[in-house]
């Protein structure tokens, strides 16, 4: 299969670059890079050792057999307008797909009704805009790529996560919006909470590098245990013991010293008390209890939330 894809990307971002040059390690032919400029074009088909760099979509490498469209989102339905109107295009022996993760496969419908097969593919990992592609390099090896289309199109993303060295996850086109919305919760606001215990932290004096050292192996070990068993499982803290003094307490101290904060942990103390009665350490009782503390921690609308 690696032998007989011809690749071409079109969008020379982050994930174009990396996703390009993980195909290129791989033993695939990226045959060129598309881009809005000759110069991002450039520099990314240097990065993965593509042949082709332009600016036009007229430039396509002939012999490409799949398409990947790294653009941003909002550019993705007039990319696939456009390359279906190529003169001379024989759209039939062409797969397309996308790497947005709010899209389905219907955003490439000009390339699917000229007979191409078709497909999304978001690749489920975070491309952060102030990382070298070389330095994220590693992190897109062996991922998941939420993926929709019809038959032809599932197939061809299984082709191409194998070729990745990644698996699929089918996503209803119904439920992409709430599917990217868990990427989002899983990467931003993973990214979030790292912020929130920085502030935290300083509250307490103890400086921005300083803390991000000392609160690794806790959040570490909270990542590793829920993946090894489950959330449930690995929920420990006055929550999960039902100590509603403790947490009382925590929830004045957020209150006095770094207010801006108090919405943020009262919601997610909220959501932490679901996940105890779910795991059975906590009684309905206790649940209800620690809800009604929360409560009356909740600030109201006339409220100052702003960040401290
Ligand atoms: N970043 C992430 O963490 C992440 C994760 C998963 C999925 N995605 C998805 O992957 C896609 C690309 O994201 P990214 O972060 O790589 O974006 P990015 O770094 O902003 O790169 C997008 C590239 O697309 C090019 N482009 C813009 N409009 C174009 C057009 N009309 N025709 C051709 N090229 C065009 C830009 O070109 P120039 O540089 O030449 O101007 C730019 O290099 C998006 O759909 C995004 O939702 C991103």
């Amino acid at each position: 299969m690696r032998q007989h894809l011809a690749v071409t990307i079109i969008g020379a971002g982050r994930v174009g670059s990396v996703l390009g040059r993980v195909l290129a390690e791989e033993g695939v032919r990226v045959l060129g890079v598309l881009s809005r400029t000759r110069r991002s074009a450039r520099t990314a088909a240097r990065f993965i050792g593509a042949r082709v760099a332009s600016d036009r979509l007229a430039d396509l490498p002939p012999k490409t057999s799949l398409v990947f469209i790294a653009t941003p989102h909002d550019a993705i339905a007039d990319v696939a307008r456009e390359l279906a109107s190529l003169p001379g295009l024989d759209a039939r022996r062409l797969a397309v797909c996308h790497a947005s993760g709010m899209h389905t496969a219907a955003v490439l419908e000009p390339l699917r009704a000229a007979g191409a097969t078709v497909f999304s593919f978001h690749p489920l990992q975070t491309f952060p805009r102030d990382f070298h592609p070389r330095e994220i390099l590693p992190t897109a090896r062996g991922i998941v790529y939420g993926v929709d289309g019809d038959r032809r199109g599932v197939a061809a993303a299984r082709r191409l996560a194998r070729a990745l060295r990644g698996r699929v996850v089918l996503v209803p086109p119904g439920q992409r919006e709430l599917y990217h919305a868990a990427c989002v919760v899983a990467s931003n606001h993973l990214t979030t909470v790292l912020a929130v215990v920085e502030s935290m932290a300083a509250c307490c004096g103890i400086p921005e590098g300083v803390a991000r050292r000392a609160f690794s192996p806790i959040l570490q070990a909270s990542l590793a245990n829920a993946r090894r068993t489950s959330p449930a499982a690995a929920l420990s803290g006055p929550i999960a013991r039902g100590g509603i003094a403790t947490v009382a307490a925590h929830l004045e101290a957020v209150r006095r010293e770094i207010p801006g904060l108090l919405p943020y942990y009262v919601a997610v103390s909220a959501e932490t008390v679901r996940l105890a009665l779910r795991k059975g350490s906590i009684t309905g009782a206790q649940a209800a209890a620690l809800q009604e503390l929360l409560m009356t921690f909740q600030p109201s609308p006339t409220q100052n939330t702003r960040t401290p």
